[in-house]
């Protein structure tokens, strides 16, 4: 199930560095252009909860805070299922997990993970008036991320150089798009729809004042025993030890973590290590005029 009529479902090894696919002007993974109908026909619950995010933002750090809180921080009810079984990905390219199907049958409070931009969210996520949590990253970090994840990623176009890749994420022509208008467009949005709007470096900050945003926004009351224990459990360490987070469980012909970690270095600043001067000014010059009168700013060191 899944598919157009008369496609057939190509074999897991076949989706080795495809080129994108653009749906409504959008470059995407083949897998999930073959999709798309089903995906944007998605029907939501009122109660379903989304965790959005442009790839590579510490999705899945605010994925597996999510899932402890609404476990009152106990990490064994956490640690029994991959975090993309606990939380589908809507749009999730491989054919390794079946998300669509996977979201049809579940019965409990559902959490979606997307990294859709906004004009493309499913009609129904707005008609049921869904609960979103978008999380940012600021730009530098984000990109050098996804370069790495790029090299990891054997379904992904293969990235070539950093700064070719680099000049791909600044025109917009990576997976998922633009950066800059999936966090501006999301941004936009908050103000007529219950969306959560979190940043990767005030997490790293604070984690503490954080996660207590997110209980709040989720109506749970944190004791501060709990909210150590979540803290303690959603650090990069124990997150990057833990096979339920760090994506150890997909196989290497998908995710090749000899070539990369996904769980790499989780830091703010890191892009210093790799920028060029010329580098960061022209995508400072370029998140200038993007991001104009938007409000949104961003930090790219603590
Ligand atoms: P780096 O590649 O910079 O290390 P996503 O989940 O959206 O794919 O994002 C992955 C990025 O978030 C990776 O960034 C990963 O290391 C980082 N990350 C994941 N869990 C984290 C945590 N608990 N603390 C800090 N960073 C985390």
């Amino acid at each position: 199930m899944g598919l157009e009529s008369g496609e057939q479902e190509l074999s897991p090894e076949s989706f080795k560095r495809l080129d994108p696919v653009e749906v409504h002007g959008i470059p995407f993974h083949k897998g999930t252009a073959r999709r798309w109908r089903l995906i944007s026909e998605f029907k939501a619950r009122p109660d379903d909860l989304v965790i959005c995010s442009y790839p590579k933002s510490g999705t899945t750090w605010i994925q597996e805070i999510v899932d402890m809180i609404r476990h009152g921080g106990d990490p064994q009810k956490c640690e029994k299922t991959p975090i993309y079984k606990r939380m589908p990905f809507l749009e999730m390219p491989h054919p390794v997990v079946s998300p669509l199907e996977e979201l049809e049958a579940m019965t409990s409070l559902r959490t979606i993970k997307t990294h859709l931009p906004v004009q493309l969210l499913p009609p129904s996520f707005w008609e049921q008036n869904c609960k979103i949590i978008y999380m940012a990253r600021n730009p530098k970090d984000n990109v050098l991320s996804y370069f790495h994840f790029h090299r990891m990623n054997q379904t992904y176009p293969d990235p070539v150089t950093w700064n070719q890749f680099l000049e791909n994420f600044l025109a917009g022509k990576v997976l998922w798009g633009s950066w800059f208008d999936h966090v501006r467009g999301w941004w936009e949005a908050k103000d007529h729809h219950p969306i959560l709007y979190l940043f990767y470096e005030d997490m790293k900050e604070d984690p503490g004042r954080e996660i207590q945003k997110v209980a709040q926004f989720l109506d749970f009351e944190l004791p501060e025993l709990v909210l150590n224990k979540i803290i303690q459990h959603t650090t990069f360490e124990r997150m990057k030890a833990n096979p339920m987070t760090n994506y150890s469980t997909l196989p290497s012909f998908i995710l090749d973590q000899t070539v990369s970690s996904f769980m790499r270095k989780g830091m703010v600043g890191d892009w210093k290590s790799n920028f060029t001067v010329a580098q960061s000014e022209k995508l400072d010059g370029i998140c200038d005029q993007l991001l104009r009168n938007s409000g949104l700013t961003f930090r790219t060191q603590l």
